[in-house]
């Protein structure tokens, strides 16, 4: 495969920033048990993720516990709890981290003017003094604050600033700008980033996060425009489980860094063999099937039916490949037999089921296989077997 060099340094260091039992859980029917939780903690910490939001501990005992839970058995990542802007949900966050190894509060309020209106029913003012309140409340339990500017894309850009600014002041060290509904281009995206990092003072002493939904299909896109723009963690789900459309796909992000580091100069600390595990694991314990097509960890993503694209493989992978199996976890390249599939291919697919045949012999197999596949939507290993041992029987006869 084609690989680009990006020399690692701090400054190219783009932080993943999971949110699978957070931002994930909350999709309609995805909930968790404190066990399955775990076992996604404990595979995120493995595969090298920055930050592992665990949870929303306000929310119910039961968040409390896993948050909790959560921050006793993470080895290196910072386990980061989730609270409005009141003290009582700040405080209750505390509380859940701290038996974390590396703590962080991630405390929220609305900014736009829908949510401040409707959702919130305050006043711009009012919000403003929250975002102090909130943040200054975080520091005196832990130094790694988190502070996010709820429905940011949709903010008037002077109030975000007036804001992002109060937070950095009052001690926050990551500032999130999320696109909550998913409304964002990634033009828009990036150009929000980069005029909030010029204007704000002290910008330059935290980190700047996305946190993008994928309510029109772009959070990957935007959230790599983000860092484009100079924000350097990106918030992110196994398989982009959350909210509505969910959220920006951690395998999507990180295997986009890591094929395109000619266009994206940045790393990662994610070892990509763990993605189809993680994958398949989160899949499971939430019950939500991941589709075929989906990229990096779908069903479909390292499998050639057509016969071109089956020839091409053959003759070298880059043909139809941009990254390996192996990278991403996956044994194989799969070349599936149908009726798409051509004569290279079933030529070797019958040499890798052990047959050896003539070319007389060939051509027969090869029409009745075609005349099964297009009655046949799956052409499986033991169809071929049986209709060659049937080609070879009535040879003999
Ligand atoms: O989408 C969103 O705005 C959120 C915040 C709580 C960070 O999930
Ligand atoms: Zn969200």
């Amino acid at each position: 495969m084609s690989e680009f060099t990006v020399t690692e340094t701090k400054a190219n260091h783009v932080k993943i920033f999971d949110t699978t039992l957070r931002d994930g859980e909350q999709s309609p029917g995805a909930s968790m048990s404190l066990g399955e939780k775990l076992q996604v903690a404990e595979i995120l910490d493995g595969m090298g993720v920055d930050v592992i939001e665990a949870g929303f501990p306000i929310a119910s005992n039961g968040d409390f516990e896993a948050v909790s839970e959560v921050a006793k058995t993470v080895k290196n990542a910072v386990v980061c709890g989730l609270a409005r802007a009141g003290a009582k949900d700040i405080d209750r966050a505390a509380e859940a981290i701290v038996h974390a190894k590396r703590p962080r509060i991630h405390t929220f309020i609305s900014t736009s003017p829908v949510h401040m209106k409707y959702k919130l029913q305050m006043e711009p003012d009012a919000v403003y003094e929250a975002v102090i309140a909130s943040v200054t409340r975080a520091r005196n339990h832990t130094d790694d604050v988190e502070w996010s500017a709820e429905d940011g894309t949709r903010t008037d850009f002077d109030f975000l600033c007036r804001c992002t600014e109060a937070a950095i002041k009052a001690g926050a060290t990551t500032i999130n700008i999320p696109d909550t509904v998913g409304y964002s281009v990634p033009e828009e995206y990036y150009a929000l980033f980069q005029s909030l990092m010029e204007r704000v003072p002290g910008a330059d002493t935290v980190t700047f996060s996305t946190h993008c939904h994928n309510d029109l299909g772009m959070a990957v896109a935007n959230s790599l425009a983000g860092v484009n723009a100079g924000a350097r963690q990106i918030e992110c789900t196994i398989n982009g489980i959350g909210e509505r459309a969910g959220n920006a796909a951690l395998e999507e992000i990180v295997m986009a860094i890591k094929t395109r580091g000619d266009k994206l100069p940045y790393w990662t600390s994610i070892d990509s063999t763990y993605l189809t595990r993680a994958s398949k694991l989160v899949s499971a314990v939430t019950s939500f099937p991941v589709q075929y097509n989906k990229a990096i960890v779908g069903k479909n993503a390292f499998a050639h039916e057509s016969g071109i694209h089956q020839d091409g493989m053959l003759k070298h992978t880059e043909t139809y490949e941009i990254m390996t199996p192996e990278s991403v976890g996956v044994a194989a390249t799969s070349l599936v037999m149908g009726k798409h599939s051509g004569r290279h291919a079933f030529r070797e697919k019958l040499k890798e089921l052990g047959y050896e045949m003539g070319d007389n012999a060939f051509a027969d197999a090869f029409k009745r296989f075609k005349a099964l596949a297009d009655k046949k939507k799956h052409v499986y290993d033991e169809d071929i077997e049986a209709l060659v041992d049937d080609e070879i029987g009535t040879a003999d006869d």
